[in-house]
C-alpha cells in the first residue's frame, strides 16, 4: 500500500464521488418525470451499444439511501449528483413537479444526515425531450428555458444546497450531441454546433448569476473537460493541429467565462465562423461570470496529428492503443503526468479562484469473482493521479477538492452498461452492488 494519505491534502478538502441523473436514477417515467433526450435517443436503433437504455440505470431513484450509505462507508465526505430537468420541470418550463421536488429533498436530506456535503450539478446532459423537439440547444430560446430551470433549482433547493455546478462539460454535449451525432440528441453539422456552443456558454454564465442572486452563501462553479494535448511530432502541421484541438478542448468555454470572449486565432477559421454565426462580439460581457471555482474533469491526454480528412479541425487522435502506451479498457491513455500538466495549465489561468477536480476515473471490464472485484489497475490509476494532484497543489495550485468518477458502475452514455467506471460493481440484472478493491482502497485512504 502506498504511503500517500488523504491528510496530505490538508483539512477541509472535499473528497467526493460524482454521479449523474441520466446515468443513475432510472425511474424514467415515474412520479411525473417526462422523457429526456437520452430516453428518446435510446429508442433509435444503433445509437447505444447493445440496445441499452437509461430507463432503469442503477435504480438510484429507489436505492439512493443504500448508495449514500455506501458512499459514507467508503469514507467520502461529499456527494455530487445532478438534477434531472425533466423530473423537476416535465414540460421543460412552467409547472414544477412536486414529486420531483420531493425526491431531491429526500436525497439532499439524506446526504446532510450522513455528513455528505451535496454538490449539485444543474445540467448533466439530459434535456427534456419536449424542449429538444423545439430545437434544444440550437434554439435561441434555450438561454431563457435554462434560466427558468436554474431558478426552479435555486428556489426549491437553495436553502439546503450551497455548492452548485451550473453545467457539466459543455464541449462534450455540444460536440458529441450537436456536431458528431454520437450522443443525444444525435444532431450533426456546424449549423447545429455553432448555436449550441453559444447558447451553452450564455446559459452557463447566466446560470451562475441566477444562483448568485437567489442562493445566499452559494459556492458556484461549472465543470469543464480538460486534457493535455500533445502533438504527434514536431512537424508544423502536427503542432498546428494540436493547437486547434487545445483550443476546442481546453479554451473554447473557459475563456469566455473568464471574460476573454471566445478564443481568437486567425489560423483556425472555425473560430471566426463561431463569432459571425452568433454575432458573438456583442456578448463578451454576458458570457462572463466570476465563478467561485472551476470544476476540472480529466480522464486522459490526447496525442494529435494533422489530418486533412477531418472537417473543421483537420486533426485526429493517434490512439493510445496504436502507440502501445498504458490505456484503460475504453482505450483511453492512462498518464498521471499529463493530469499534472493540465491541472497546472488550467490552475495558472488568471481569474480562476479555486479549482476542484469534479471528475477523474478509469473504465475496466470488471468481473465479480468469489464476491470480489480485483481492479488493481484502477487503484494504480487513482494513486498516480492523486500523487500528481498533490504535486500541483504543493506547487501552489488552489485545489479544494477531488471527486472520483464514479460511485457505482452506471449507464455510460452511448456505451450503455458496457463501460464500468464504478468503485462499486453493479450486476445490472439484479442491481446487486459489490464493492471493488478500488472502493476498499478508497476507504483505507480516506479513513
Ligand atoms: C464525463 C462525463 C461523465 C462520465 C465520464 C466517463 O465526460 O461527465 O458523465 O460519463 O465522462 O466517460
Amino acid at each position: 500500500m502506498s504511503t500517500l494519505t488523504s491528510k496530505a491534502f490538508g483539512p477541509n478538502f472535499h473528497w467526493g464521488v460524482s454521479i449523474a441523473a441520466a446515468q443513475n436514477e432510472g425511474a424514467y417515467l415515474e412520479d411525473g418525470k417526462s422523457l429526456s433526450t437520452w430516453d428518446a435517443f435510446a429508442r433509435r436503433k444503433g445509437k447505444i451499444k447493445s440496445g441499452h437504455t437509461p430507463h432503469i440505470a442503477t435504480d438510484f431513484y429507489h436505492r439512493y439511501k443504500d448508495d449514500l450509505l455506501l458512499t459514507k462507508a467508503l469514507g467520502f465526505t461529499a456527494f455530487r449528483f445532478s438534477i434531472s430537468w425533466a423530473r423537476l420541470l416535465p414540460d421543460g418550463t412552467g409547472r414544477v413537479n412536486k414529486q420531483g421536488v420531493e425526491f431531491y429533498h429526500n436525497l439532499i436530506d439524506e446526504c446532510l444526515k450522513l455528513g455528505l456535503v451535496p454538490f449539485v450539478t444543474i445540467y448533466h446532459w439530459d434535456l427534456p425531450y419536449v424542449l429538444e423537439k423545439q430545437g434544444g440547444w440550437t434554439s435561441t430560446m434555450m438561454p431563457k428555458w435554462f434560466n427558468r430551470y436554474v431558478k426552479a433549482c435555486a428556489e426549491n433547493f437553495g436553502d439546503k444546497v450551497k455548492n452548485w455546478i451550473i453545467i457539466n462539460e459543455p464541449l462534450s454535449f455540444t460536440a458529441l450531441g450537436y456536431m458528431l451525432g454520437k450522443h443525444a440528441p444525435g444532431k450533426k453539422g456546424l449549423d447545429n454546433f455553432l448555436p449550441a456552443i453559444h447558447h451553452a456558454a450564455m446559459a452557463q454564465a447566466e446560470g451562475g448569476r441566477i444562483i448568485r442572486e437567489l442562493v445566499k452563501g452559494a459556492y458556484i462553479g461549472t465543470s469543464f473537460s480538460c486534457s493535455q494535448i500533445v502533438p504527434h511530432s514536431q512537424k508544423e502541421e502536427d503542432m498546428q493541429a494540436a493547437n486547434r484541438m487545445d483550443i476546442l478542448m481546453n479554451r473554447l468555454f473557459l475563456e469566455p467565462t473568464l471574460g476573454m470572449g471566445y478564443p481568437k486565432e486567425e489560423s483556425f477559421p472555425f473560430l471566426r465562423k463561431l463569432e459571425i454565426y452568433n454575432k458573438a462580439w456583442r456578448y463578451t460581457d454576458a458570457l462572463q461570470f466570476k465563478f467561485d471555482f472551476i470544476g476540472l474533469q480529466n480522464y486522459f491526454p490526447l496525442t494529435i496529428k494533422y489530418n486533412r480528412l477531418i472537417p473543421i479541425i483537420n486533426a485526429s487522435e493517434v490512439k493510445a492503443t496504436t502507440r502501445q502506451v498504458p490505456h484503460t479498457d475504453l482505450g483511453w491513455e492512462m498518464n498521471a503526468e499529463a493530469f499534472y500538466t493540465i491541472v497546472k495549465k488550467i490552475g495558472l489561468y488568471g481569474g480562476i479562484k479555486d479549482l476542484i477536480i469534479t471528475e477523474n476515473g478509469a473504465c475496466f471490464k470488471d468481473k465479480v469473482e468469489n464476491g470480489m472485484v480485483h481492479d488493481e489497475r484502477r487503484i494504480d490509476y487513482f494513486q498516480n493521479h492523486l500523487k500528481a494532484m498533490l504535486k500541483a497543489k504543493k506547487e501552489g495550485i488552489n485545489i479544494k477538492g477531488y471527486f472520483a468518477w464514479t460511485l457505482t458502475d452506471n449507464f455510460e452514455w452511448n456505451e450503455g452498461y458496457n463501460a464500468r467506471f464504478g468503485l462499486i460493481h453493479v450486476d445490472f440484472k439484479t442491481q446487486l452492488r459489490t464493492i471493488k478493491n478500488s472502493g476498499h482502497w478508497w476507504r483505507e485512504f480516506l479513513t
